[in-house]
């Protein structure tokens, strides 16, 4: 069922700071930074040849990543997300086998433009999952 990996996503402390790192220090492409209000991140991609980086800093009050970014000062890997081709068939054939879908369920609009859908770290080795539709 899963794809591709995606990205990866690291929480940063500072987006700034986490941009120079992956630019400068590490010498890749690193996008121009996103605010996603609905998702209560800024974020930046560093692209790879074979996938690509998310760098997530707290955007407002009610970010859903403040919480690991208190647990983790400096940061570190948040999630990782897979691609799917069809995300309503891969929810419903999850949740069939007693997974938990974060939130409502339903896909929101990820930052590519695409549904996304997390799934919840317990039932997924300790690790929060992201599946997108490609
Ligand atoms: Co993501």
């Amino acid at each position: 069922m899963i794809g591709r990996l995606n990205h990866v996503a690291i929480v940063v402390p500072d987006l700034a700071a986490g941009t120079a790192v992956y630019r400068d220090t590490l010498g890749g492409t690193v996008s121009e930074p996103q605010a996603l209000p609905e998702h209560g991140v800024t974020v930046v991609f560093v692209e790879l040849p074979n996938t690509k980086i998310e760098l997530l800093e707290v955007l407002g009050e009610n970010s859903p990543v403040a919480p690991f970014l208190e647990r983790n000062p400096s940061g570190g890997i948040h999630h990782v997300c897979y691609e799917v081709e069809d995300i309503i068939t891969a929810r419903d054939k999850l949740k069939s086998e007693g997974a938990r879908v974060l939130g409502d369920g339903e896909p929101k609009t990820g930052a590519h433009g695409k549904p996304v859908l997390f799934l919840h770290p317990k039932d997924f080795c300790g690790t929060l999952v992201e599946l997108e539709q490609v």
